[in-house]
């Protein structure tokens, strides 16, 4: 048996377990963290996809030995934080809005990769969305409003700093 430490969602978890136990399985029967979900175990279907340092990863191809010390986010260190705490984050809005998810089975893992897409390309192609996710099997959408989640959610998080309006300057009263 191993003592394993991690980061997952900002966090500190340790936990004992055997050497060939995946992160998957650990995250998911040490953790307690469910919402990494378990598909093909066997780096197919992206189903297990967390985050490593920002960068997808599939977590049934990693043991959970291998992940010590590292920093994790799962689907559920996706959401608000803080005063937001219990609220969905702008990819996760922008999934239910466009109906990008059935079954919901793959969306986890479709988030995260959405994730480390936006974090390195704010104004993703239709094409680059497409080939970020094209590790992530979905067996129900057909994949187009998952591809309308990921840019939806892109114009969103660009627009977020962008600058105001120019006759902001008048609701400010700075032209007064
Ligand atoms: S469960 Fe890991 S890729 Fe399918
Ligand atoms: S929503 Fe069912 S597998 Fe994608």
């Amino acid at each position: 048996m191993n003592d394993v430490t991690l980061t997952i969602n900002g966090k500190p978890v340790s936990g004992v377990t055997e050497p060939r136990v995946t992160l998957l399985d650990f995250l998911r029967d040490v953790a307690g963290l469910k919402g990494t979900h378990a598909g093909c175990e066997h780096g197919v279907c992206g189903a297990c996809t967390v985050l490593i340092d920002g960068t997808a990863v599939r977590s049934c191809l990693m043991l959970a030995v291998q992940a010590e010390g590292e920093d994790i986010i799962t689907i559920e260190g996706i959401g608000g934080s803080g005063a937001r705490a219990g609220e969905l984050g702008v990819i996760q809005d922008a999934f239910c809005e466009t109906h990008g998810l059935q079954c919901g089975y793959c969306t986890p893992g479709m988030i995260l990769a959405a994730e480390a897409l936006l974090s390195v390309n704010t104004d993703p192609t239709e094409h680059e969305v497409r080939e970020a996710i094209s590790g992530n099997i979905c067996r129900c959408t057909g994949y187009v409003q998952i591809v309308d989640a990921i840019l939806l959610a892109a114009k969103r998080l660009g627009q977020r700093n962008d600058a105001a309006p120019s006759d902001a300057n008048l609701v400010w009263g700075l032209n007064s």
